[in-house]
């Protein structure tokens, strides 16, 4: 049996008002038809949330980010549980753009364990930001992993998505996107570091997807090649047209291998 793709559009700061956040997503929806073999989840910036989850009917809704305590004197800061009564069902952890704004493993870590009360499933963002000849990258990812899934309740492995996003590979002056054949060694890496700390039982589930500069034109080798199980799509996913061939290469890709 195959299995469902995901794909996560990520507005990040985007676009600048509600209007235009709902004429986004409206034109995105236009044109989707008998979607069956992907999940499309949208992740706009948190005011858009309550407008949006009233057009986006069957799709998920993700936050760009959430804070660990339940309620309380945190000035600024968004909690699980509010996200939940938005009807919010992901939440992206620790993306790049949030660690070079401070935010360290630790402080995401405890962003994962609060998930273990909700429902919300958690997309754990991780990635170098270089590539360095001795391979210290490697290094970097694993304890990225490691720090980061510290303590947790294996009961979240049952809903966790790792996406691969490798700082080098995102946004408009990233270098370049990675090749699949990186995306499935970093793939295979991921795996193997949570097998050794789960269980290789306690990780099936685990969803490894791949960000950083997916567009309509390199979808086709991560899906073919890099055994990916979705995407993580930034700039990409403001251009409706280009979102739109990006859903359907990963719709019916399985149909041009029957
Ligand atoms: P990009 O962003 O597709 O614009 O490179 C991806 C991301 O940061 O999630």
């Amino acid at each position: 049996m195959l299995n469902k793709k995901i794909l996560i559009a990520n507005f990040k700061m985007n676009p600048q008002n509600s209007k235009e956040a709902t004429t986004l997503l409206k034109n995105i929806l236009k044109d989707l038809k008998n979607i069956k073999n992907t999940e499309i989840v949208f992740a706009p910036p948190f005011i858009y949330l309550e407008n949006l989850k009233k057009i986006i009917k069957k799709y998920g809704l993700a936050s760009q980010n959430l804070f660990y305590q339940d309620n309380g004197a945190y000035t600024g800061e968004i909690s699980y549980k509010m996200l939940e009564n938005l009807g919010v069902n992901y939440a992206i952890l620790g993306h790049s753009e949030r660690r070079a704004l401070g935010e360290d493993n630790n402080f995401i870590n405890q962003k994962l364990k609060v998930l273990t009360k909700s429902s919300i499933i958690p997309i754990l963002c991780i990635g170098e930001k270089v590539r360095d000849d001795n391979h210290e990258y490697v290094n970097f990812l694993q304890n990225q992993i490691l720090e980061c899934t510290e303590g947790i309740n294996k009961k979240i492995l049952e809903k966790l998505i790792i996406a691969y996003e490798p700082v080098w590979a995102i946004g408009k002056d990233a270098d370049r996107e990675a090749t699949p054949e990186e995306f499935l060694e970093i793939k295979i890496l991921i795996k193997k570091v949570l097998a050794l700390k789960f269980g290789v039982k306690n990780i099936n589930n685990v969803r490894i997807i791949y960000g950083g500069s997916v567009d309509d034109k390199n979808i086709f080798g991560f899906l073919e090649k890099g055994e990916t199980d979705g995407f993580l799509v930034g700039r990409a996913s403001l251009y409706p047209k280009k979102f739109i061939k990006i859903i359907n290469y990963t719709e019916n890709l399985p149909k041009m291998h029957a």
